[in-house]
């Protein structure tokens, strides 16, 4: 039998870590998007690091500009698409652990607002990473997108603020590190092991324990859960994992069942 011929194969070997395809914008509903990213990683308190899949949330807000959560480190192809969509009006630091592409951005889009959050801008002045903010978040003003998006600082913890947000017209809620939901298949049989330690394997994701652990103030964490529970998201994104599609109530429940 003559051998088979050798067909060039001219297209990259997907990469089971990430979700492909990567700085490409994916519908959620009318108005939301989300672009996965590339892999970060992260030290754990073990010692190991953990690879981050990253994932931002993009929002078309009424006036047609748009409204970036956690953006990832971007290439031309996704600056391209974004452009396709509208004017870059925000660019949000959600918590103190996302925001090391916020000055990317700003570069690209110098008349977008970059929103920081609590205690980030000290932590990119301690890990001497670039970020030029704009404006900090304050829980007591009024929402900066008045009637559409709803920010709430998630208190509670001593060590650690993230600042959630909930879309009214497509009932979405937005987190970033509050739960976090690792798929087997896309780590390494040691990292699931780290990741199930954790608590944040699919499909139990939650905050990390090491998160948990400085909830010391378990009442204001628990008001602000009740807020989260009265917006009835139907959907929850995530930065890091599987997102929840549906059922968004009840995967509050269970993820932050660590509060009862
Ligand atoms: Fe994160």
């Amino acid at each position: 039998m003559p051998p088979s011929p050798v067909v060039p194969c001219h297209s990259p070997v997907p990469d089971p870590s990430l979700y492909e395809p990567i700085n490409t914008l994916k519908p959620v509903v009318p108005d939301v998007w989300i672009a996965d990213g590339p892999v970060v990683r992260m030290a754990m308190p073990c010692g190991l690091s953990m690879p981050f899949t990253t994932r931002m949330t993009i929002v078309r807000l009424r006036d047609g500009g748009l409204w970036c959560h956690s953006p990832i480190a971007p290439d031309d192809a996704l600056f391209a698409a974004i452009d396709a969509l509208g004017p870059v009006r925000d660019l949000v630091s959600p918590n103190q652990l996302h925001y090391a592409h916020i000055a990317a951005w700003k570069r690209r889009y110098p008349h977008a607002v970059a929103r920081a959050s609590p205690g980030v801008s000290e932590r990119a002045a301690a890990q001497d990473i670039e970020a030029r903010f704009d404006a900090a978040f304050d829980d007591a003003a009024p929402s900066p997108w008045p009637g559409e998006i709803d920010p709430l600082l998630f208190r509670g913890s001593r060590a650690f603020g993230e600042v959630v947000f909930f879309h009214r017209a497509s009932a979405t809620l937005v987190l970033a590190d509050l739960i976090e939901n690792f798929e087997k298949e896309k780590l390494t049989r040691g990292m699931r092991a780290v990741a199930r330690l954790g608590g944040v394997l699919d499909p139990d994701g939650k905050a990390p324990l090491d998160m948990r652990m400085t909830f010391t103030d378990r009442g204001a964490a628990r008001d602000c859960l009740r807020q989260l529970l009265a917006w009835k998201p139907q959907r929850v994104l995530l930065a890091h994992g599987r997102w929840y599609e549906r059922d968004g109530v009840e995967q509050l429940q269970r993820a932050f069942r660590w509060l009862e």
